[in-house]
């Protein structure tokens, strides 16, 4: 699986999630609480690392990779994990949060289409090589993030 399949299924695990959310009733705050913990989970492994190599910086100059766009957001808008981090503070079904969620889920649909509409063809303008560089890097991270949850959960 290369590296835009990789970002194209977050995209997708993370609008149906938010898809669901909004679905549920005023009522329904345990399954909120659950698909929440369901979005938090998943951006852990989509998670941008802390640690860059410069050779990780330059080819981040070159390809967002997980998480990043092209584009800076504005600074009105929070990007999605600040929002997950505030959203983490609150409680589930209170006004502030569902508020929140609603913003979540804009920035999540902005993020993926403008990753998949400029980000994604300036990957496969990429020689071939070079997409499977990072499509391994990618995956390598995925698995190095996933195993770090692992760890914390034990
Ligand atoms: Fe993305």
């Amino acid at each position: 699986m290369n590296a835009t399949s990789l970002l194209r299924d977050d995209h997708k695990r993370f609008k149906e999630l938010l898809r669901k959310y909004e679905k549920l009733s005023d009522e329904e705050v345990e399954q909120k609480e659950d698909i929440f913990a369901m979005l938090k989970a998943e951006s852990t492994t989509t998670r941008p690392s802390k640690r860059r190599s410069s050779t990780r910086r330059r080819a981040r100059s070159r390809w967002p990779g997980p998480g990043r766009s092209s584009r800076r957001p504005s600074r009105s808008t929070p990007s999605w994990r600040t929002l997950l981090e505030e959203l983490s503070e609150l409680e589930a079904g209170d006004v502030e949060f569902e508020a929140k969620m609603k913003v979540l889920k804009e920035n999540v649909e902005h993020h993926a289409h403008e990753e998949e509409m400029e980000v994604f063809p300036l990957f496969r303008k990429l020689p071939h090589e070079r997409q499977d560089e990072v499509s391994e890097r990618l995956r390598a991270r995925k698995f190095e993030l996933s195993e770090g949850d692992w760890d914390d959960g034990a």
